[in-house]
């Protein structure tokens, strides 16, 4: 996959993009990602990307030409998925990451400010996407989220792919409780069906769980959900 991101803070991606899956999928060239500073395409000689809103109010508003122009550096066909990070966008989630992991080319721009010039959805059709109901000083910090999450279910990035499966979400709920060794610690115990060696018991076990903790912290995922028969069992049991 090819990701262009688009911001005027290339400098912030350094450290993230060289650690961890990130790296890794950089270096076995799963994943291109090629950093353009929307402050190169500037016209003028410091280089500015925002102006005072028209219309009066507080902040600033990213500049369509300089956006403009580095989206006509990226984008050949105009079928390219844009992608533009926004508070007031659509909720990112583990459906959209499985989506978006199927491309060959994506483009993420890092909004900034107050918003960007409404009149560059014209000119080139994205989708606005927030990570939450927050608001972050910056879209560096949403394209990372969505860029980590999106690049590790490439297939081949992480090293055994049933860690992605098993993830939170990946089933539309939460994830179950994990264990490692010591199988005793200051006398908290394992759960022993762990311990059993039936992987039946086990695969059960942790289903009930998964489904007992999106029931306590997240019933909303267990409305979205269509449950099986077995998942219908495990909770009537909760
Ligand atoms: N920019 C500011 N806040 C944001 C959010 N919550 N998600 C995506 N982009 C943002």
């Amino acid at each position: 996959m090819k990701v262009d991101l688009l911001t005027i803070f290339p400098e912030f991606f350094s450290g993230p993009l060289d650690s961890s899956i990130l790296k890794r999928a950089i270096q076995s060239e799963k994943v291109r990602i090629n950093l353009v500073n929307i402050r190169d395409f500037a016209r003028d000689k410091h280089k500015t990307t925002d102006d005072v809103p028209f219309g009066g109010g507080g902040g600033m508003v990213m500049m369509i030409e300089p956006l403009y122009h580095a989206l006509e550096s990226v984008v050949e066909k105009k079928q390219e998925k844009i992608i533009m990070t926004s508070a007031w966008g659509r909720r990112f989630s583990q459906d959209m990451a499985k989506e978006l992991s199927t491309l060959k080319h994506l483009v993420l721009i890092c909004g900034h400010y107050k918003g960007v010039d409404q009149r560059i959805k014209e000119l080139f059709p994205m989708e606005e996407v927030s990570i939450g109901d927050y608001v972050l000083s910056g879209g560096e910090f949403a394209s990372l989220v969505m860029l980590d999450a999106v690049v590790r279910l490439i297939p081949g990035v992480l090293g055994n792919f049933e860690s992605a499966v098993t993830d939170s979400f990946y089933e539309g709920i939460l994830g179950y409780p994990q264990y490692t060794r010591p199988a005793e610690f200051m006398g908290l115990k394992v759960p022993e069906v762990l311990l059993s060696g039936d992987h039946q018991k086990v695969r059960l076990w942790r289903k009930k769980q998964a489904l007992k903790m999106t029931f306590i912290t997240r019933p909303d995922l267990l409305e979205q959900k269509e449950l099986s028969e077995e998942d219908r069992k495990l909770l009537k049991e909760i």
